[in-house]
């Protein structure tokens, strides 16, 4: 039968399904409710709550049912840009479970910081991260080190969650020149008013050698046209 379903946010041609795909639908279904319902949260209380729930089936029931190839992808970006040896260790800001850094194996020692312990506790057991610390972003930046040569982000400045209020934060835990590779959900960065964020720090001096480049979330992007722009930019050298 022909017709047409509204399935993972976009209209798509539908000849019936088989079991099969029926088995994949569901969990397709299931990776749509989790990722509407994350970007439904409002603040860090809300993203406490969760990521608490969700940290368990994060990896099966969201990554892999949607084809999430965003933390692959800063990743490549990271190792692309990266001067060996120079732009580490490396920081993953919103490491959830940990997918970025397992694509990092190779590029330096590499912590993580995120708000849920239960993602930490996940990403704990992968075994890729030297450090893991549990706190809050939006507050500050507690005992963190602020040495890192590298740092990257995937999936945590998006609706609901980070802003262009952190970026400050951000710099702060940067070395001098230090490479900054920064995932940012397009929609939220056009919302939130980040062009206009890095437009000061860039006039400030903050930061220095600042580009974007655009890629999809999600494997297939017929399915999930949602898209993230990736800014690279460096910590300016004279920068207190
Ligand atoms: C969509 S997940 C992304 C995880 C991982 N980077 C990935 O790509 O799979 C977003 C992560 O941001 C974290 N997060 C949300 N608000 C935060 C905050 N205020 N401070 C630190 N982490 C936060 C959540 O706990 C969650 O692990």
């Amino acid at each position: 039968m022909w017709g047409y379903v509204v399935s993972l946010g976009s209209m798509q041609p539908y000849r019936g399904r088989s079991s099969g795909d029926k088995q994949m639908g569901n969990k397709e279904d299931q990776a749509q409710r989790l990722l509407n319902g994350a970007y439904a949260l409002k603040n860090s209380n809300d993203n406490t709550r969760y990521y608490r729930e969700f940290a368990p089936i994060y990896d099966e029931q969201f990554a892999d049912a949607l084809g999430y190839s965003y933390p692959q992808t800063i990743a490549d970006v990271f190792v692309s840009e990266h001067a060996a040896g120079e732009d580490v260790p490396v920081l993953d800001i919103g490491c959830g479970t940990g997918l970025v850094a397992q694509y990092l194996v190779g590029s330096g020692e590499i912590d993580g910081v995120d708000l849920s312990a239960e993602m930490l506790g996940v990403a704990r057991h992968k075994c890729v991260y030297r450090d893991l610390y549990c706190l809050d972003l939006t507050e500050g930046l507690g005992e963190m080190p602020r040495n890192y040569g590298g740092v990257v982000s995937a999936g945590t400045f998006t609706h609901g969650h980070l802003g262009p209020g952190v970026l400050e934060n951000l710099l702060a835990v940067g070395r001098d020149g230090a490479l900054y590779v920064i995932g940012i959900n397009a929609e939220h960065f056009h919302n939130a008013g980040f062009e206009g964020a890095f437009s000061l720090l860039l006039r400030a001096e903050k930061i220095t050698e600042y580009r974007k480049c655009t890629a999809d979330i999600y494997r297939g992007s017929t399915a999930r046209p949602d898209q993230a722009i990736i800014a690279i930019f460096r910590k300016s050298v004279a920068l207190r």
